[in-house]
């Protein structure tokens, strides 16, 4: 892995085999931002959700670079982004030494992460649990973005649609077209990779809690009952008829509403805590943690099961909030999967009982270069 000027780190390489990774030293050592910049090589804007300028290293604020080579079932792959903002603030994507689209990296690189901030994630808004649905979808469903791309841009422009005074019906016509088909696409793998978690849940023995999860929303009203062995790709065409129906009949709504009110873009996931019945936001701040390690852990599971792999675990700060009960039950389950799962944490005791089983990145009191150690 390589960094360049992002954000406190200006030069960071290193090379790491298939061991989870613990990443440990003071506040603001550059942790998180190492994750962070794991996190850019899939698609969408990383894990804390920035935007491109605001990780270019001040004060120099050129632009930055993130470059990975990974051992995959295929071979070595060599993936790049990199954003230089004297030339706009664009992201570039390099795929074994050729462009490639931001979508492309899905197909390539599998990542799923938690950080603290997401410790909100059943008590906020419908938004970021919609975020975590997309990035467990899209483990699945390496198309799941490129599908979510055209809907997005198709949603944008109708929305810019719906606030003209009379336009064209021609013109609502196609472009409902392209929503239905990229929404059912969506909403198809969306169901799919809901149920394989779910799947994976209840064969596995562990001592993080189950969870009934459940795709909610307007749309699911109208299409929730398909066959889950349909094809995503091609959504059923009666489907598509009535989906692009109720898209036309919700016009005047949606002008009045000045937006697109139906639609995948407006989903919310909703969990039940299994052993007690309870709705996760009513749970304990633990609990809730405990929670989303669990679906994280399942999906990681349920990938190893279908595709020989278990996707790269980014895990921001998780060991700290564990008892150490738990603490060992996610080590052991990282390890049963053969997770590089990477892991922060202020210091090295969260991490001791790993042993050699683990690589580490030290950050000293300085915050400077980091040396790593493969023992602890
Ligand atoms: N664009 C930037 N340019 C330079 N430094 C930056 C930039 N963005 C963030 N930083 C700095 O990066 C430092 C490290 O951030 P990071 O979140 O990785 O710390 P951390 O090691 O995870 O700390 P903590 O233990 O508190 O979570 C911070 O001090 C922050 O000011
Ligand atoms: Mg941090």
């Amino acid at each position: 892995m390589e960094l360049r000027q992002f954000r406190s780190h200006s030069k960071f390489t290193r090379r790491f085999d298939a061991r989870p990774i613990c990443i440990y030293g003071p506040n603001g050592a550059g942790k998180t931002n190492i994750l962070e910049a794991i996190s850019l090589l899939s698609p969408g804007r990383g894990l804390r959700g920035a935007a491109a300028e605001e990780m270019a290293r001040r004060p120099e604020a050129i632009g930055w670079a993130v470059r990975g080579e990974l051992a995959s079932a295929e071979g070595p792959r060599r993936l790049a982004v990199s954003v230089d903002l004297r030339g706009g603030a664009k992201r570039k994507v390099d795929l074994d030494g050729s462009p490639a689209t931001q979508s492309a990296l899905g197909a390539v690189i599998r990542s799923l992460w938690l950080t603290p901030a997401m410790d909100r994630l059943w008590i906020e808004g419908a938004s970021e649990r919609r975020k975590f649905l997309d990035r467990t979808t899209l483990a699945f469903e390496p198309k799941h973005a490129e599908r979510s791309a055209a809907y997005e841009r198709a949603l944008r422009e109708r929305n810019r649609l719906l606030k003209e005074p009379s336009p064209p019906p021609a013109w609502f016509n196609a472009l409902e077209e392209r929503m239905a088909t990229a929404g059912l696409g969506i909403l198809q793998a969306r169901r799919q990779a809901i149920s394989r978690l779910q799947n994976a849940q209840e064969h596995a023995k562990t001592l993080f809690p189950k969870a009934e999860i459940a795709i909610l929303g307007e749309v699911e009203e109208f299409f929730g009952t398909t066959d889950k062995s349909a094809d995503v790709t091609a959504p059923a065409e009666n489907e598509k008829e009535q989906y692009t129906r109720l898209l036309r009949d919700y016009r005047s709504r949606d002008m009045a509403a000045g937006r697109t009110l139906l639609g995948p873009h407006r989903s919310d996931l909703g969990a039940i805590f299994s052993a007690k019945g309870v709705e996760a936001r009513y749970c304990s701040t633990g609990e809730q943690k405990a929670l989303l390690i669990s679906l994280v852990l399942s999906t990681a599971r349920s990938l190893r099961n279908d595709i020989g792999a278990a996707p790269i675990l980014l895990l921001d700060e998780v060991a700290a909030h564990l008892d150490h009960e738990r603490r060992a039950a996610l080590y052991d389950e990282i390890s049963a999967l053969g997770a590089q799962a990477w892991m922060t944490g202020t210091g090295p005791e969260l991490f001791n009982t790993l042993g050699a089983s683990a690589q580490r990145i030290v950050f000293d009191a300085e915050g400077a270069t980091p040396e790593t150690t493969d023992t602890p």
